[in-house]
């Protein structure tokens, strides 16, 4: 088990587009140990996801899991997904605002506009090609973590900036609304 370092933001690799992997690549051991440490490294840090350029790899992968998470417990439950190459369409124009954190930006949270319903195609670690709709906080999560792999973090996102807070601010004074309107989102939408 190896625990990476999370670049922060205000490091230059969180902004560079990653680059694409070929299949022979993705079967590198190189890239495989790459890939557990991604999830060794999310489940440290209790993320609920993390694209390679958040531990210095400027490569378009990423890996997402929500359990019983302390950072969001509102969120529902997303299974281990491995995401390489992936692409993301929203499939209409329903948004939702959704508060969000991220490892790369410490002690902050803001909220951002996210389309409700995507298509994500992508490879799995085996080099399996997935086609899915996400709908709902899963699509919120699949979308932050592709921006990330566009250069973009959720910061670039936040239309108000009035929302933004530190977590503990968000405890205090915030978390009670979002999370009863988020809830009443996610009976709706199933996710
Ligand atoms: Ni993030």
């Amino acid at each position: 088990m190896t625990i990476r370092k999370i670049a922060t933001v205000g490091h230059p690799v969180l902004r560079q587009p990653t680059r694409v992997l070929s299949p022979e690549e993705l079967a590198s051991a190189e890239i495989q140990r790459l890939i557990d440490d991604m999830i060794d490294t999310m489940r440290d840090a209790n993320g609920a996801g993390i694209a390679a350029n958040q531990v210095h790899e400027s490569l378009r992968i990423a890996v997402i899991e929500v359990g019983h998470n302390p950072r969001y417990p509102y969120k529902p439950p997303i299974p281990l997904t491995v995401v390489v190459n992936p692409e993301i369409e929203p499939l209409d124009d329903e948004i939702v605002e959704i508060n969000e954190g991220c490892l790369s930006v410490p002690n902050l949270r803001g909220t951002v506009p996210r389309f409700v319903n995507v298509r994500v195609r992508y490879l799995d670690r085996d080099g399996n090609p997935h086609d899915e709709i996400k709908r709902g906080l899963t699509a919120g999560t699949f979308q932050h973590e592709c921006d990330h792999l566009d250069g973009k973090l959720f910061l670039d996102r936040v239309t108000d900036p009035a929302t933004l807070t530190t977590w503990e601010q968000f405890e205090r004074f915030h978390r009670d609304e979002f999370v009863d309107r988020i809830t009443k989102f996610v009976e709706r939408v199933g996710s």
